[in-house]
């Protein structure tokens, strides 16, 4: 058996595993798109001086499930028309992105703990539901429902 020092001692909050699957697809230019994007984001100085623990909550539900919204490009991708290939590969950068910026969020309203609260059950299980959708049209439906639905309720409660 095989392991590294860092899968012994590295807190692993489960949504990561699904933004590093996104991650893996990227090309090294994409990686610094990410990656600029994310600096360039953290960057802006921001303060939380209320509710700091329901906004450590929400963002680590958003961060949870803006992970299916990585799936759209990563389902499509293989079998895709050229012609779609460059907006499924700027999705995918996008969907890394946001899933990364919402991980990092919640990581940090969690300090002092080393990581955020374990993924809600109940969402995770929809999730996995939806990830294991052999059939490529109801796969796309449930992504649609649950990646601009769901996501966009959030911020529009958010935005209240
Ligand atoms: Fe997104």
């Amino acid at each position: 058996m095989s392991t590294t020092i860092d899968h012994l001692i590295t807190p692993h909050w489960a949504p990561l595993r699904n933004i590093e699957q996104g991650w893996a697809e990227l090309t090294e230019d994409e990686r610094a798109v990410v990656a600029e994007r994310l600096e360039h984001t953290l960057r802006q100085p921001w303060h939380v001086a209320h509710q700091r623990d329901a906004l450590g909550h929400f963002f680590a539900f958003l961060a949870q499930v803006e992970t299916i919204a990585i799936e759209v490009p990563l389902r499509f991708l293989p079998a895709a028309d050229p012609a779609a290939v460059p907006r499924l590969r700027r999705q995918l950068v996008d969907e890394v992105f946001h899933s990364a910026l919402f991980a990092r969020i919640a990581h940090e309203l969690h300090l002092p703990s080393s990581q955020p609260p374990p993924p809600l059950a109940s969402a995770e299980a929809l999730l996995a539901r939806i990830r294991s959708e052999p059939d490529p049209a109801l796969s796309a439906t449930l992504l649609n429902l649950v990646s601009e639905g769901w996501i966009e309720e959030l911020f529009e409660h958010a935005g209240r």
